[in-house]
């Protein structure tokens, strides 16, 4: 595909504008990887004119860059390219104002940074404004609905104005280094795929740790809870990342086909297995690193039933996968910001060391906030040993960060931006995944409903309820420390 000629950016004055987007294409255009002749043109609802939102933009820059990358030279061009449309998204109305900015159809990319309920209006006015058909490309954020049947209708209007080969779905999680270097790391090496499969893996967690609360998101939050917010997308790429068939190419609808199979292969949680296999939490008062927080409810203003905790016990049921459990848990005001996958391997088949404990190995992958890719060893400690060998797990750390010393880490957005700019989908999620990644969790909500399965309460800067830890306690597996 052709690199395009015009970005245009509805909710160009929002959060996510202003903390990653803006600051993404200023890195990418700093680093010179953006067509020269690139214009963005944002629009909102607010009356900015250019001059206006060129000062909102450089407001975003000076928070939110960091000082040293901000030369003077770099700023001006990256200004330079901006232009502001102020539109009322939810009308069809004012779109034909936006015909004369964003040049042909065919080089355009055009990304929805708002909020769902535009969607269908936002779509609508583009295709009013022969800004739909014609080779333009469409980004979305999340949430790309609520369930299976909002997220269909999401994904009906897209395909009515935009085939799926320019409609790039996000999930900021693809974006992140440490998630692409997991396909490195299994389809790089010879060492790990042998043993990837059921014979030589015992379990994988995956955790996604936060510690803030509700932040000023009530209304969306409270209408989606951990479940929806996180599992849905950014747990379930990853689980599917982990446990893919080796795609033959890395390209979009290689990588995308291993994916939705594993998606379609995820074993339900219903009505039959809910209890078992899932934990509902919800915070409590508490101290997060040492400082106090409210309750969720108290944030909120009221009582609710929104999980902001939720553990799972997952299963692939396929062939390579057949019995490995996979424990997902993620949740808010936990004792860390921490995200980690970790690949427990099977023990040796016989010690002959007698009685020295021998840990099975581990692969650990940390995507945040450190980038480390680790495996744990067994290795003699130091020593005569008269009763027999000491032996003692060790890591074999590969620490990004001083492996990579050399290279700037980017954001996330800056790579999913740059990927559409170049019209590379494999990092976007296609709409048979999310589809398939809804099925799976609309089919726990229902087990909830039909269980009356409501949120444990756990105190703010715990690990969820206790029942989490139960969850994988009752296999002989902890969560990983
Ligand atoms: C978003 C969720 O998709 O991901 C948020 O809506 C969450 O609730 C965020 O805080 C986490 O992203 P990251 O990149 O900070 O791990």
């Amino acid at each position: 595909a052709d690199p395009c000629t015009h970005l245009l950016l509805f909710g160009a004055t929002g959060d996510l504008a202003k903390r990653m987007l803006l600051p993404s294409l200023f890195g990418l255009d700093a680093d010179g990887l953006l067509p020269d002749c690139l214009r963005i043109v944002a629009t909102a609802r607010s009356g900015h004119d250019r001059a206006g939102y060129v000062a909102f933009a450089t407001a975003a820059l000076e928070e939110f860059v960091e000082v040293e990358r901000r030369n003077p030279a770099d700023m001006a061009r990256f200004l330079a390219r901006l232009d502001y449309v102020p539109l009322d998204a939810s009308t069809p109305e004012g779109f034909s104002k936006l015909t004369p900015a964003v040049g042909d159809p065919a080089h355009l990319a055009i990304f929805l940074s708002t909020a769902p309920s535009l969607f269908g209006p936002t779509i609508a006015g583009l295709s009013s404004a022969g800004l739909a058909g014609a080779g333009a490309r469409l980004a979305l954020e999340k949430p790309l609905g609520s369930d299976l049947a909002s997220s269909r209708a999401i994904n009906d209007a897209v395909a009515a104005a935009y085939p799926e080969d320019r409609t790039f779905r996000i999930d900021h999680y693809l974006g992140k280094e440490t998630v692409q270097n997991l396909l490195a790391l299994r389809f790089g090496n010879a060492l790990f795929e042998p043993l990837w499969n059921a014979r030589g893996i015992d379990h994988v967690q995956i955790t996604i740790a936060e510690t803030v609360g509700l932040e000023s998101r009530g209304d969306y939050y409270e209408g989606m809870g951990a479940l929806r917010d996180m599992v849905q997308n950014h747990m379930l790429q990853l689980l599917a990342l982990v446990a893919m068939e080796p795609p033959a190419r890395f390209d979009p609808t290689s990588v995308r086909d291993e994916k939705v199979k594993v998606l379609r292969s995820l074993r339900p949680i219903d009505r039959s297995n809910v209890e078992a296999c899932s934990v509902r939490g919800q915070y409590v008062a508490g101290a997060v690193a040492g400082q106090p927080v409210k309750a969720y409810a108290d944030e909120l203003g009221r009582t609710s039933g929104t999980e902001t905790f939720v553990a799972l016990k997952a299963h692939v049921d396929n062939w390579r996968w057949q019995g490995v459990p996979f424990y997902l848990r993620t949740g808010k005001r936990l004792p860390a910001r921490l995200s980690e996958i970790i690949v427990q391997f099977k023990p040796v088949p016989h010690s002959m060391f007698g009685n020295a404990e021998l840990e099975a190995n581990k692969l650990i992958i940390s995507l945040q906030p450190d980038e480390n890719v680790g495996l744990t060893m067994m290795a003699k400690a130091p020593g005569l040993d008269r009763q027999g060998l000491k032996l003692r797990s060790v890591p074999l750390d590969i620490g990004m960060d001083n492996a990579f010393a050399d290279v700037r880490r980017r954001i996330a957005y800056e790579r999913l931006l740059l990927d559409l700019i170049e019209g590379k989908q494999t990092l976007f999620v296609r709409r048979d995944e999310v589809e398939a990644q809804w099925t799976w969790i609309d089919a726990i909500r229902a087990g909830w409903a039909a269980a009356g399965t409501a949120p444990k309460p756990y105190a703010s800067g715990n690990w969820g309820p206790p029942a989490a830890i139960a969850l994988t306690e009752r296999d002989g597996v902890s969560w990983h420390d």
